[in-house]
């Protein structure tokens, strides 16, 4: 636990479901204030509310699409005005979908950028003015990927969001440094939340992807929200413009364990 978190305000975007969730449960524990926002789930979003709240944190279930400049300015507003401030901000709502880039529609191609990559910036945005005006210390964590390195075939539109994710944190946390704004990735690997539950309830397909992971299992949603609260922290303040791999080594190139290659 990390004292100094409680009586702080975040915002969680996408914390309906998955790691949303564990990372706003987790912030409850802290004793924060979070607005966890959602998209269309207000059943997910307000049974995270009533966790954070027995967890002696205070909630708040704002509706809004983060692809949307709209969505971004509401979910800071309701920050505002609800808890008077803002001083952490998660960009982690993303979307995904396999398709051969071949076949890949600009619908569902636009869809990816929109949420995953634009939605990161637009709340980015909002929070860094915030910030700036306010002379205030800010943070911002965007939930990246380990696609952020590891190429992924069928799915070029989700690796090129979070490849722009990667390269847009370290810019903005160099462009606000001197601001005393830090600006970290977290990249997951495989994480078991709704995003790919179905495929790792299949022992075959579960088996597969543990496969390409040296600790050789997935990863739970609390595990990325451990990450989440130590970058929120005071624990990380000299860490800016990183990617934390939350990943059981996924990144480490597995094929070359046991001393192959
Ligand atoms: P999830 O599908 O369980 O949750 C995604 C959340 O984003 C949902 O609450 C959904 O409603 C929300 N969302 C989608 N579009 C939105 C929009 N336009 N506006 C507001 N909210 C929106 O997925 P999960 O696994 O919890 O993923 C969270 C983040 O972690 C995503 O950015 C994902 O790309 C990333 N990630 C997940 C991994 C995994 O293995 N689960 C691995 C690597 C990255």
């Amino acid at each position: 636990m990390y004292t100094e978190l409680a009586g702080k305000t975040a915002v969680v975007t996408g914390g309906s479901k998955g790691i949303g969730t564990a990372i706003a449960k987790r912030f409850g524990a802290e004793k924060m204030n979070v607005v966890v926002n959602y998209f269309s789930d207000s059943k997910g979003a307000e049974a995270a509310v009533k966790i954070i709240e027995e967890a002696g944190g205070k909630g708040l279930a704002v509706q809004a699409n983060v692809g949307e400049e709209a969505g971004a300015q509401k979910l800071l507003d309701a920050a505002i005005n609800t808890f008077g401030s803002v001083d952490i901000w998660v960009n982690n709502a993303g979307v995904e979908n396999r398709s051969a880039t071949h076949e890949l529609s600009l619908e569902d191609w636009n869809r990816v950028i929109t949420t995953n990559l634009t939605g990161v910036f637009l709340g980015s945005k909002v929070a860094l003015k915030y910030f700036v005006d306010n002379g205030k210390k800010g943070n911002i964590i965007n939930m990246s990927s380990v696609h952020e390195q590891i190429p992924w075939p069928g799915f070029a539109h989700y690796a090129a969001s979070k490849g722009g994710v990667k390269l847009f944190t370290e810019t903005t946390a160099m462009e606000y440094a001197k601001q005393n704004i830090r600006v970290n990735n977290i990249g997951p690997g495989a994480i078991n939340t709704p995003i790919n539950a179905k495929k790792f309830a299949d022992p075959v397909q579960y088996e597969e992807t543990a496969g390409m992971v040296p600790m050789h299992r997935i990863g739970d949603p609390e595990e990325v929200a451990a990450a989440a609260a130590w970058l929120a922290s005071d624990e990380s303040s000299y860490v800016t413009g990183v990617t934390l791999f939350v990943d059981g080594g996924m990144t480490l190139y597995p094929a070359f364990q046991d001393g192959k290659g």
